[in-house]
């Protein structure tokens, strides 16, 4: 299976993300062959607030629906915040934790990251987990330490590697003025990335899915797609039009 989809960010309206699931799903229908539908996994991560509208769409179409963040308590006096047991009942099946505009923007720290996944995974929520390196780590020599020390943090007392994906984004790559990052780059990454999860998980850290994301278009997501580290891709910006977003994962799909 080939993992795809989109953090839509601040975008998407409840009644928006239903028009574009329906739009993907339409869309993907009409431009993909069953082979094609058949080896894909998509996935689609839409504010708190899209998650209740658009569960039983994605239940009945078998998409992973997934929340953009979490916090480390079940429960309790934290204003704002929303706890694993709620994204549950409202439908999200995993939430995405660490990205970086979570740790650069909201004082994300390896330890809370650490006590989130620890919190939605007890309520048996998928984790999709973010790493990646800073220019300055790249720059340093230090990318691989980087992205070592993100996965051994993150993963403290974790137990459930069967419930585990990464998604592999390094920060330079990421967002408006970001720069993809060269397909060579991110199969050296997505190495050290599964060594280190062989270490943490041993044999079943084989098989837990590697995803790039950063600035992935329709015009370089083939490039990504035919590595055979690359489980899948995490769209942010060409992923939020059902066109672009169906129109990427034809080209990575029809690349593989
Ligand atoms: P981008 O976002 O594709 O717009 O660079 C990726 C992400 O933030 O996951």
């Amino acid at each position: 299976m080939f993992i795809f989809g989109t953090n839509t960010k601040m975008q998407h309206s409840p009644q928006g993300s239903q028009q574009f699931l329906q739009d993907v799903i339409e869309r993907a229908r009409a431009h993909l062959t069953d082979i094609q539908l058949s080896s894909v996994q998509l996935f689609y991560i839409p504010p708190y607030t899209s998650l209740t509208g658009v569960s039983e769409m994605c239940q009945a179409h078998n998409i992973w629906l997934g929340a953009q963040n979490t916090h480390w308590e079940l429960g309790g006096a934290f204003t704002g915040e929303v706890p694993a047991p709620i994204l549950k009942a409202s439908g999200a099946t995993f939430v995405m934790l660490g990205h970086v505009e979570r740790r650069q923007l909201f004082g994300e720290t390896d330890e809370t990251i650490n006590k989130k996944i620890l919190a939605a995974s007890s309520v048996g929520l998928r984790i999709m987990l973010c790493v990646g390196e800073s220019s300055f780590e790249k720059r340093a020599g230090a990318g691989k330490t980087a992205v070592t020390r993100q996965l051994e943090l993150a993963l403290a007392d974790f137990k459930s590697p069967d419930q585990l994906l990464i998604l592999y984004e390094p920060v330079w790559s990421i967002g408006t003025g970001g720069e993809a990052a060269h397909p060579d780059y991110v199969a050296i990454a997505m190495d050290d990335i599964r060594s280190t999860l062989q270490e943490r998980f041993g044999q079943s850290g084989e098989s837990i899915p590697i995803l790039y994301g950063g600035s992935v278009n329709a015009e370089n997501c083939a490039d990504y797609a035919v590595l055979p580290q690359c489980a899948g891709l995490g769209v942010g910006r060409a992923g939020w039009e059902a066109e672009s977003f169906v129109k990427v994962l034809q080209t990575a799909l029809t690349a593989r």
